[in-house]
């Protein structure tokens, strides 16, 4: 499943999927083996949809990339802090396409691109800030740019951008937030067009932005590019991995 560089400029292409039971139905249908195991043992429901939701469409997406089956794509993860490979930052064998999937109540966005790797963070919008949670995460500009936002509703928001941008970044480097979200400071990060962002050991200048999929949701996508980002929703065609688009085929 090695692809050759396509020569083409990459695209980051974001798929959004609101989350629902026809949706969950439909997303479940692509979840092969242990996954449907891992389903089976979650106690809640909103957690299981997630769930099926997030891994049955990131498995879907990839595969139509790839044009095979969902159930021939490897998927492999390692955790870089203890190096089970039962977790971690999901890669794809054998292929230069790099995938991130996030999950939340309201939505689930797969962003995927070729030879650039991705992280992508997604939640629910009405969710609420505390201010315990707020110091713990955001950088001294970030709390002092919150403190000067007055109404409580704007404020949750606004660190809700930080929140995904530091987790789209933290997801992008493959530590997840063990890697310290005070590291990633968010703001001057543009919410149209992609931003340098550096000062994550070891990696080198990514790139982030916000990105509108829906007003119940926010979501942040973090890149090793800042090549132009494509929206896809259910119902919409899929690029092949490569840049070719394979038009008549969409996400049913
Ligand atoms: C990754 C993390 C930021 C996601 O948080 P979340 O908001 O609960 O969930 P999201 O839906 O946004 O994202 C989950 C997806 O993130 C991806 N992911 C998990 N760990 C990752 C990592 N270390 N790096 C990059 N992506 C990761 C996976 O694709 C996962 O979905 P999947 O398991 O269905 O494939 C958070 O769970 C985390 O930091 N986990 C790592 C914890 C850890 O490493 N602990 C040490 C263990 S030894």
């Amino acid at each position: 499943m090695e692809l050759p560089p396509s020569g083409e400029a990459p695209v980051v292409e974001l798929w959004y999927f609101e989350v629902g039971a026809a949706e969950v139905a439909a997303a479940t249908a692509f979840l092969v083996g242990e996954e449907l195991e891992q389903l089976r043992r979650f106690r809640s429901r909103e957690a299981a949809a997630r769930f099926a939701v997030r891994r049955g469409r990131a498995r879907q997406v990839v595969a139509e990339r790839l044009g095979v089956a969902p159930g021939e794509v490897v998927i492999t993860r390692q955790c870089s802090h203890c190096g089970d490979p039962t977790h971690g930052k999901p890669r794809v064998a054998g292929a230069n396409l790099a995938y991130s999937a996030s999950a939340s109540s309201r939505g689930v966005v797969v962003a995927v691109a070729d030879e650039a790797d991705v992280g992508v963070d997604v939640e629910a919008a009405d969710r609420r800030a505390e201010m315990q949670v707020i110091r713990m995460v955001c950088t001294e500009r970030e709390q002092q740019a919150l403190s000067r936002v007055a109404d409580e509703a704007a404020r949750s928001r606004q660190f809700l951008r930080y929140w995904c941008r530091k987790e789209a970044v933290l997801k992008l480097v493959g530590v997840g937030l063990p890697g310290e979200p005070r590291l990633v400071e968010c703001t001057d990060v543009r919410d149209d067009e992609f931003s340098p962002v550096s000062g994550i050991a070891g990696s080198k200048t990514l790139w982030l932005r916000d990105v509108e999929l829906d007003p119940a949701v926010i979501a942040a996508v973090a890149a090793t590019t800042p090549a132009p980002v494509e929206v896809r929703r259910r119902g919409d065609a899929f690029r092949k991995s490569g840049g070719r688009r394979r038009g008549r085929v969409s996400a049913r």
